[in-house]
């Protein structure tokens, strides 16, 4: 007899990550050298006194021990520091803040505990897919919130047709933005604050890449806006920030009506974040000349790669933020099969912009997380693979 699995299995796609890992593995065992603009893996490694650190607390005769998901005492009291120094917000270590085992477990989670099934959900589009995921998982919909070139890549709010705003509970969106590499405009919260009052949603801001901004680009935490902050949570995470993403380190900072039905519900799920993991992201958020991301190395292959792209006719803007270039492709061919020619013809992988929902068609994302050299073959592969079709 054939195991039955559940119908929400069904909606939910094979993830985008996943989906590559298993067609560079192949090529790779092919023999095939594939170089991967795919993933947003960084490809440094974190400080060395970060891993000391951890090495250290992995040690002690506690570390293995349960621990809780509202996180250590100190572990909050260090965010609400950083977020005093970092951003000039106050936030309550009691009410405010939870720790999360990366800013993905928070997102969809965060998705089950606001959205009942048939609700909504106003997602960024095009964005990161666990905005539509989260939803997925809860029997939920998703709208997509429309993040423009012609807007700047902000939230076109007043795209948002009335009977949807007003069947809407959630929204979700970040800046620096994946994929496209904008900032927040000034007014960004405080207009999220204004219209998640007006129709009654919570919000959610995805700060995942805080402290990748390139040249005068800010990153204002969307808890500075009183409004936002009312009916609002951030979601920061230590992944992009330290070069750690396998460690899984996130909080979600704000509103502590939102920030106790996120914990209520992790009770049922996970157990809270390794100890030593917690002490030592304590320790790290209270140093202030730890190594960040290698903003100065991103900045080198980001302008490598647009001048690149210029010179193989895929023209496209510097990103003031994030790790990635949203190169738009030529017209006449889906992004999807854009990228399959660059894996078959220059092996190359890039991720299509449909990935991160349908107004990403019409580009591809390119991660700058190679050195220099391989970026440049990738380059030079690419643009012979087009001048040959
Ligand atoms: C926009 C965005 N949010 C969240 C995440 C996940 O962050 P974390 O490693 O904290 O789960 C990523 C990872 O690439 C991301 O691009």
């Amino acid at each position: 007899m054939r195991m039955r699995f559940s119908d929400r299995m069904d909606a939910i796609p094979e993830y985008v990550v996943a989906r590559m890992n298993r067609v560079i593995a192949e090529k790779r065992a092919a023999g095939i050298d594939v170089i991967s603009l795919g993933i947003g893996d960084p490809d440094l490694p974190p400080d060395p006194r970060i891993r000391a650190r951890l090495a250290e607390e992995v040690l002690r005769d506690d570390a293995a021990r349960y621990p809780t998901n509202i996180g250590q005492p100190d572990l909050r009291e260090a965010v609400a520091e950083h977020y005093a120094r970092r951003f000039g917000v106050s936030l309550d270590p009691a009410t405010e803040i939870l720790p999360l085992l990366g800013a993905k477990e928070g997102l969809a989670h965060l998705a089950l505990a606001v959205l009942d099934p048939g609700a909504l959900s106003l997602v960024a589009d095009p964005g990161y897919p666990v905005y539509t995921g989260g939803p997925l998982l809860a029997a939920a919909d998703s709208y997509p919130l429309p993040v423009l070139a012609a807007n700047d890549f902000q939230p076109d709010l007043a795209a948002v047709p009335a009977d949807v705003a007003e069947r809407a509970r959630l929204l979700v969106c970040g800046y620096p933005n994946n994929p496209t590499g904008a900032v927040a405009a000034p007014d960004l919260f405080a207009r999220l604050g204004a219209f998640g009052e007006r129709h009654d949603l919570v919000l959610c801001h995805d700060h995942a890449y805080a402290e990748l901004t390139f040249d005068d680009a800010v990153a204002p935490s969307a808890l500075s806006d009183a409004s936002y902050r009312s009916r609002g949570i951030e979601i920061l995470s230590l992944s992009k920030a330290y070069s750690v993403p396998g460690w899984r380190i996130a909080f979600a900072v704000g509103n502590p009506e939102i920030i106790s039905v996120l914990q209520r519900l992790k009770t049922q799920i996970d157990s809270g974040m390794f100890p030593a993991l917690q002490r030592t992201a304590a320790w790290m958020l209270r140093q202030t000349d730890l190594d960040g991301p290698p903003l100065a190395i991103y900045r080198a292959r980001r302008d490598l790669a647009c001048r690149l792209l210029g010179e193989v006719g895929l023209p496209v803007t510097p990103p003031q933020g994030g790790m990635y270039l949203w190169v738009p492709i030529p017209a006449g061919e889906t992004s999807t099969d854009f990228a399959t020619r660059l894996l078959e013809d220059a092996a190359v992988v890039v991720t299509p912009g449909s990935a991160y929902g349908k107004a990403g068609e019409g580009y591809v994302r390119m991660a700058l997380t190679v050195p220099e050299d391989r970026l440049r073959e990738a380059l030079e592969r690419i643009g012979a693979a087009l001048a040959r079709s």
